[in-house]
């Protein structure tokens, strides 16, 4: 029973992509067959959010979505033919022009067609912007009372081989690969270990455990994207007054945490409430995970006066 879960509204038509510089009709922000990215995965990408919130819409983070956009093409060793202002006033115009006061955004660096083969260098660096309106990635349900998980068979990628660090295109495989293999096997989602069988992350989502009343989540020195929900969250925990740790940890410490909960700009803050058939807690939404939910939320919604600077407001 492969379970599938589809945040879009249906029928669902954003009229303005942002391609190369300026809006232009969705229908017409096409790509050649021969697009290099398509065929081998060289590229970068970001998964960004914008919340309707206490002041109006706003953009959650923009500005740490955009640096990281850059640092995944500077690994690729792909120079991105706009600037950070650039790509920032493209996020935002998308958002207005599609007239959305809340919604999803993937900026996308990618090489074009032009030579052919892997050696290629000088192929040029397109670079486009997509939005749309998403739901809870996770579904509303496993917002609230949490989803079940596998911890896959599928190896998180190592930095000898790979770049964890980036968000690159083809890196993705990886990912998919874990998340259909979960979803067919009826579950939610996948956790993914590292090389050396610590707990990384899941497929488009950092982790956190609760144990003993601390948050615990596995360093950055591990192969795991460095996320920027995972940063916020350690923020606002921090805040909260809540110890919070980067350590590793292994499967078997997953299966007796108190909470576990997984955050990113997709997911939010989803709990887990069973892996691999174990029962978390107490199998619902832990009370440290509900706390800091909230608080996140209310963050992103610019409800705490303390973080609106985490905001990139607009009007549509
Ligand atoms: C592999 C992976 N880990 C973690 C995350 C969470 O990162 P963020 O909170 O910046 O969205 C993402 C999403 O971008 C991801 O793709």
């Amino acid at each position: 029973m492969t379970k599938t879960f589809d945040p879009v509204p249906e029928n669902c038509r954003v009229p303005f992509t942002w391609l190369d510089g300026a809006c232009v009709p969705t229908e017409q922000a096409l790509v050649p067959i021969m697009t290099h990215t398509l065929h081998y995965g060289l590229g970068a990408f970001e998964g960004i959010r914008a919340y309707d919130g206490a002041s109006g819409p706003a953009v959650f983070r923009l500005r740490e979505h955009l640096e990281r956009l850059f640092r995944s093409a500077a690994l690729c060793r792909i120079e991105i033919p706009f600037t950070l202002e650039a790509l920032t006033k493209g996020c935002v115009e998308t958002l207005k022009r599609n007239q959305l006061a809340a919604g999803y955004l993937r900026p996308v660096v990618f090489i074009d067609d032009g030579k052919r083969g892997l050696g290629v260098t000088n192929n040029r660096i397109r670079v486009a912007i997509a939005t749309w309106p998403w739901g809870r990635y996770l579904g509303d349900e496993g917002v609230q009372h949490g989803i079940r998980a596998q911890v896959s068979s599928t190896v998180r990628m190592n930095a000898r081989s790979f770049l964890p660090k980036g968000k690159i295109n083809g890196q993705y495989v990886n990912s998919i690969l874990a998340k259909r293999a979960a979803q067919q096997a009826g579950f939610d989602e996948a956790i993914l270990l590292d090389d050396d069988g610590y707990v990384a992350e899941a497929t488009g989502e950092n982790l956190f455990i609760v144990r003993d009343g601390a948050v615990v989540t596995p360093p950055t020195s591990q192969p795991i994207l460095e996320g920027i929900t995972r940063a916020s969250v350690i923020e606002l925990a921090r805040e909260l007054g809540l110890p919070v740790r980067e350590d590793r940890f292994t499967r078997d410490t997953l299966y007796i945490a108190d909470e576990v909960f997984l955050t990113g700009t997709a997911a939010e803050l989803t709990p887990v409430r069973e892996i691999d058939g174990y029962v978390i807690g107490t199998g619902g939404r832990g009370p440290v995970t509900e706390r800091l939910q909230s608080r996140f939320f209310d963050a992103v919604h610019g409800r705490i006066a303390g973080r609106v600077g985490w905001l990139t407001g607009y009007r549509v």
